[in-house]
Formats: structure tokens, sequence, C-alpha cells
């Protein structure tokens, strides 16, 4: 899979895109992430790539020349399986859509900065427009390392056996449930017995137990289908 970045900041991105299990998938080449500099397509020699919105207002807007340029010369190598705009007013993102951009080839995220982009760049080329919540970051460029993070955790061959995936939160539509490690009393805080007594269907039985209770007191809007 390849994830393609265009950023005016791409040094925000850095170390989420450099460490753990995101480095461990790109070393295995199970991914391949660019981040393009939106200023080496910037239209003149003060590195211009933003300007003031037409009727006024504060902020400043991400150009269409440039983002138009940047997207067109990546357009020459590849066909994207989606161009991805990261704005709080898209489609809040989740587990659903992390599981169904794993599965794709070739993703492009845009990041906005300052007061976003210019609308024609979302009407032209934008095929999906994702939130990662309601409040209002100053770019894109966390919100895209958040979404690249919970992508490749998913493709096949990242995480091993221990780490699956298909334990995680919200895979099944459940909260995961509590889990304890050595050792098994830390100053008389003790882990709960079933988990020592070696018996996997009963600690099966009581894991599915705890992530219903924790969903339906923690997120029962989670359990109305
Ligand atoms: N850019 C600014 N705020 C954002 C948000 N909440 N989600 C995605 N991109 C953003």
């Amino acid at each position: 899979m390849t994830i393609d970045i265009i950023s005016a900041v791409p040094g925000l991105m850095e170390s989420p895109l450099n460490h753990s299990i995101v480095q461990r998938a790109k070393d295995k080449s199970l991914v391949e992430i660019n981040v393009i500099n939106l200023r080496d397509y910037s239209l003149n020699k003060y590195g211009q790539i933003d300007d003031t919105p037409y009727g006024g207002g504060a902020g400043m807007v991400l150009m269409v020349e440039p983002l138009y340029n940047c997207i067109t010369d990546l357009q020459k190598d590849k066909e994207y399986d989606q161009i991805i705009y990261l704005t709080p007013d898209g489609k809040t993102y989740d587990q659903s859509t992390a599981n169904y951009l794993s599965m794709q080839s070739n993703i492009l995220l845009i990041c906005g900065h300052y007061k976003g982009i210019d609308e024609r760049i979302r009407e032209h080329f934008v095929t999906m427009e994702l939130s990662i919540g309601d409040y209002v970051l100053s770019g894109g460029e966390l919100a895209a390392a958040i979404v690249v993070d919970s992508i490749v955790r998913l493709i096949p061959g990242v995480l091993n056996d221990a780490e699956s995936a298909l334990n995680d939160s919200f895979q099944d539509n459940l909260l995961a449930p509590p889990e304890y490690t050595r050792p098994a009393d830390f100053k008389g805080w003790k882990v709960p017995e079933i988990l020592l007594s070696g018996h996997e269907e009963k600690i099966k039985e009581w894991r599915m137990d705890q992530s219903l209770k924790r969903t339906k007191e923690r997120r029962p809007d989670m359990l109305k289908d």
C-alpha cells in the first residue's frame, strides 16, 4: 500500500510516521509513506502557497494552483483509490473507515492549514472528507498522522499474532476488556482470579462479559444497532 500526504508543514508528522508500528511496517515494505511538501509547488520565490480569502475574513487559505500542480504531478505516477481531505467538516472517522482504507492500494491525504484549502480542490479532486472529531486543529497534519497510524496497523502482516488488531476496541462494535500483566498482586491490588486460572473458555467468556459491561456503561450508543 502507498500513502501519499500533501502538507504545508511536513515536520509536524515526522515523529508519528517514523516510530513504532508504522516504522516497522515501512521497514517490512508493507507500506510506503511519502510526505510531499506543498512548498515545493509554490508559485514564487517567496514560497507562497496561501492567500487571504475572497470576501474578507481572518486567516489564510491554501491556494488552488500549488495544490492542483502537486496533485496532478502525483497522479502522473499512480492512480489513487481515494483522495482524502482532512477537515473538521468531514465525516467523522471511525474504525470501519479505517478497515476500508487499509484495503486500498494507493491513497492520497491532503492536509489543510490555517483556514483550509480553496474549495475548487475539494470539488474537483477530493473523493472523501474526514474529520477526526468535533474540534478544530491548526491543520490536518495531526489528523493525517492519526488516520495513517490506524490504517497501517490493520494491513496484514504489520501486527504479529500477539498484537492482533482483531481484539481492538471497536473492531466488533464493542470496547476492549480490561488487561493486566505481572505481578498478579501489586500492593494488594489483585488481578482477577479467572485470568490466572488457565481456563481458556472461561477467560474468553469473562472477557466478552467485561467488553459488554464496558460498552454498556461507557458507550451505550454503540449497542443501539
Ligand atoms: N483539520 C482541522 N481540524 C480537523 C479535524 N478535527 N479533523 C480533521 N482535520 C482537521
